[in-house]
């Protein structure tokens, strides 16, 4: 890839796939403005990019904190912003099913749309959603609530429809619901955003080798399993989703929009084959 002049906000910057994304992007020469919770992590990583040869601001943002998003907000319409990659993320096994959904899902969105005026022509947001999306079955009422996670009464709508709807009181259900409204939002505003000549998109990651993948690893007691369904045989690691989060805000990446893309080294398509053959008798 070429050098770059351009401005890139990483959200989620010191994490797994954040720092991956934000040391790429300091490598291929874009400028930055790293954000998450951690003002001593945001330090180092940002000594770090400023050493490859890069500027560099930060800007400690909690998404459960409307002034801090408006605070961020602020900061990117100053500098102006060529490409977003949002990682921001809490997995089942880091925090209860409202949360998730307040971090993952609202949080995520209100932050993405709230820097999206700072972006320029051009821009791209990358939001990562994650396989789960793709696995968790239909479920019309909690689907269409998910689908507008900016809407003024949504925490109550939330709180009403859990009392009478078990399953997105599951942590591990929630985030899955989360994510899959994610990547459904991307689909859905695309068009909008097109009209602005921005983009919108997702990438979905399968099993990542990162701190929040082991955690969840861990807890799974069918891992093992899950593992011997990724076609490549390996774990993803999170320089797999920055190498294709740095290609999605590139110019290369210019007519892609409004798409979900997995990156899960073939489990989704292994995991279907098998309940195909499971269903047919083999
Ligand atoms: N690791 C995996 O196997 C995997 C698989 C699929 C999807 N994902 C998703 O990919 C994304 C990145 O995952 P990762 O493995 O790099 O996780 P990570 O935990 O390393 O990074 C997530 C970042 O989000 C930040 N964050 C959490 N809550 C926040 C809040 N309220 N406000 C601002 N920032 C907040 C954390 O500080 C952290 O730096 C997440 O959205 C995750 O759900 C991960």
């Amino acid at each position: 890839m070429a050098k770059n002049s351009g401005r890139l906000l990483i959200t989620g910057a010191t994490g797994g796939m954040g720092s991956a994304s934000s040391l790429l992007a300091a490598e291929l020469g874009y400028s930055l403005l790293l954000t998450d919770l951690n003002a001593d992590k945001l330090r180092d990583l940002q000594a770090i990019c400023v050493e490859r040869g890069v500027a560099c601001d930060t800007c400690v943002t909690d998404v459960r904190d409307a002034a801090s998003i408006n605070d961020l907000a602020k900061r990117a319409r100053t500098l102006g912003i060529d490409g977003a990659i949002h990682t921001i993320g809490l997995s089942p096994q880091m925090a209860d099913w409202r949360t998730i959904i307040e971090v993952d899902l609202v949080g995520n969105l209100t932050l993405v749309e709230a820097v999206r005026p700072a972006m320029n022509p051009g821009a791209c947001s990358v939001c990562i959603a994650s396989m789960s999306g793709h696995m968790v079955p239909a479920n019309e009422p909690i689907d269409a609530l998910l689908a507008d996670p900016l809407s003024d009464n949504f925490r109550e709508r939330l709180t009403a429809l859990a009392a009478g709807e078990s399953s997105i009181k599951h942590s591990g259900l929630a985030y899955a619901y989360a994510k899959k409204a994610l990547q459904n939002y991307v689909t859905r505003h695309a068009y909008s955003w097109g009209s602005e000549g921005k983009r919108i998109v997702s990438i979905s990651p399968g099993l990542i080798d990162t701190e929040q993948g082991q955690l969840e690893s861990k807890a799974m007691d069918n891992f093992e399993e899950m593992r011997s369904l990724v076609a490549l045989q390996r774990l993803g690691a999170a320089e797999d989703i920055a190498n294709l989060c740095l290609y999605l805000v590139s110019e290369q990446a210019s007519y892609i929009t409004g798409c979900d893309i997995l990156v899960d080294g073939g489990f989704i398509a292994c995991m279907n084959e098998q309940q195909e053959a499971t269903a047919a008798g083999g």
